[in-house]
This record gives structure tokens, C-alpha cells and sequence, in this order.
């Protein structure tokens, strides 16, 4: 089972057993946790390099 948590201000930070694949079915990691850019701001996407802090990103969102 993989889990997929929505850090403050953050990144998606994904850890488990799941691959990430691109538009052609080809992995881009074989990690069990990463982190996917959901700022826009990344140079390394799909992946967060921390950019989001920088630019001031500000999302904080909670389940119901
Ligand atoms: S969420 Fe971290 S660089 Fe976009």
C-alpha cells in the first residue's frame, strides 16, 4: 500500500509500493518515497526541489 500525504505549503510526498511513470509507461523512480512538485515552480519535475520555499508557495489543504 502507498500513501500519499499533502505536506503544508509543500510537496506530495508519496512512500510505499507504487511506480511513477511518464506519459509512455517508463518509470521515473524506483525509490519508495519521493516527493512531487506541486507548486509549479521545480526545475527537476515532476519531482520538488525544494523551489516551493523560495517562491513563497502557500496551499494548506485538509481532508473531511
Ligand atoms: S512543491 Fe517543492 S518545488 Fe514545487
Amino acid at each position: 500500500m502507498a500513501d500519499i500525504k499533502v505536506n503544508n505549503n509543500g510537496p506530495y510526498v508519496i512512500s510505499g509500493e507504487i511506480s511513477l511513470v511518464d506519459a509512455d509507461g517508463n518509470s521515473f523512480t524506483k525509490n519508495d518515497t519521493f516527493a512531487l512538485c506541486r507548486c509549479g515552480h521545480s526545475t527537476n519535475k515532476p519531482f520538488c526541489d525544494g523551489s516551493h520555499s523560495r517562491e513563497g508557495f502557500e496551499s494548506e489543504l485538509k481532508a473531511e
